[in-house]
């Protein structure tokens, strides 16, 4: 399949990648000069493992609005990338046949994570509205053994575009509190909005209950710089991720760190995201156009408000299988059962929008279309 998509003419809803044409090189390649200029060698040296001073404050007043109240600079930890975040807390909270829940279906990235722990998994029903509480208590209800945490994507779920609505959120972080249950609120999409007002993270919800919240500059900014961001309230927990991460890696590159801060600091970045943000709307429009246009009635489709993917269901059909069809098409995908970690949900299928020209989205989705109406024939 690497082999298919690696061919020039063959079209790719695969990855989960931003689009590279968006990337602010030139003004990175400025910033980095002036990084040289400022910082010289601290640039360069070993640094403290909890993150640079500069990205921890500026993450403490970047995330105050949003959490309706200051967090401390101090519990900002920066991180490889979300994904170390999510290893990091599976280091420190998971031991082998532990259960942790989930929405179903859920991100393969930290199934994997988690996974390396030999974890568990308990799944919780989701809808168009994202995790459905009632769904949540009954596990919780009935979880034998009780789980170490909740892990959910609010915002624009990866895989499915869904959002968490906003009379769930708080539901979602009292019962919680009510089974004493950890949170961990991933929340890498949640800059990219297309329409509606944002919704407040669970993490901003008052509550004597653990959450832990994560971001990342991966969609903002560029994933090659891997600055991401946990923050983390609880002193114990906090102090067992800093551990960790000294055994991992000691600290996220200073230079790339640096580079960062210098960019989301200048006059650029907030107009950055927003031509993310409409690019990526544009891309959603075309796609989900183009599903209107030539999807058969067997096949539903959802329309995210924001994020990188659309999730679409083909009734009736085993979406593995027919990727390999579409692949004979020169278009591929990701089906849905790897996302579901009972393996079994086989119609689904995760489309990404933010990686293809409006021109490829369209005839992309012809192509998966015609190839489910000549399979269904
Ligand atoms: C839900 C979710 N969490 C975490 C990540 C990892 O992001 P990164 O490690 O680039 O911050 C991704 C990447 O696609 C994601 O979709």
């Amino acid at each position: 399949m690497l082999k298919v998509t690696q061919q020039p003419d063959v079209i790719s809803f695969g990855g989960g990648l931003p689009a590279p044409e968006l990337f602010p090189r030139d003004e990175i390649a400025t910033c980095t000069r002036d990084v040289m200029d400022r910082y010289g060698a601290a640039a360069l040296q070993y640094s403290v493992t909890e993150g640079i001073p500069e990205m921890r404050s500026w993450l403490a007043q970047r995330l105050a609005p949003a959490f309706e109240r200051e967090v401390p600079a101090d519990d900002v930890l920066i991180v490889n990338g979300s994904q170390q975040g999510l290893d990091l807390i599976g280091k420190i909270l998971i031991d082998p046949g532990d259960h942790v829940v989930l929405e179903n279906p859920s991100y393969l990235g930290a199934i994997h994570a988690f996974d390396a722990y030999e974890a568990r998994y308990l799944t919780v029903e989701t809808d168009e509205d994202g995790m459905v509480p009632e769904s949540l208590e009954r596990v919780l209800d009935a979880a034998e053994p009780f789980p170490k945490f909740l892990y959910l994507i609010p915002n624009f779920q990866n895989p499915t575009g869904r959002t968490l609505a906003g009379d769930r959120r708080e539901r979602i972080v009292r019962i919680c509190e009510h089974f004493d249950l950890p949170i961990v609120e991933d929340d890498p999409y949640g800059e990219l909005r297309f329409e509606g007002e944002p919704l407040p993270p669970l993490f901003s919800f008052a509550t004597s209950g653990t959450v832990l919240y994560l971001g990342t500059g991966s969609k903002i900014v560029a994933p090659g710089l891997r600055v991401a961001w946990l923050v983390v309230p609880d002193e114990d927990v906090r102090e067992k991720l800093i551990l960790a991460k000294q055994g991992a890696d000691l600290h996220s590159g200073s230079l790339a760190q640096y580079i960062f801060h210098a960019y989301v600091s200048s006059d650029a970045f907030e107009s950055h995201v927003r031509d993310i943000v409409s690019t990526y709307r544009r891309r959603r429009d075309v796609m989900y156009a183009a599903l209107q246009e030539f999807a058969p009635p067997s096949v539903s489709f959802n329309h995210p408000q924001g994020g990188m993917f659309l999730w679409a269901r083909a009734a009736g059909i085993d979406t593995s299988e027919l990727l390999a069809a579409c692949a004979r098409h020169r278009v591929v995908f990701v089906p849905g059962e790897s996302f579901y970690p009972a393996r079994d949900v086989r119609d689904g299928m995760r489309l990404n929008f933010s990686n293809s020209s409006e021109e490829k989205l369209r005839i992309g989705i012809e192509r998966i279309m015609s190839t489910i109406r000549s399979v269904t024939k």
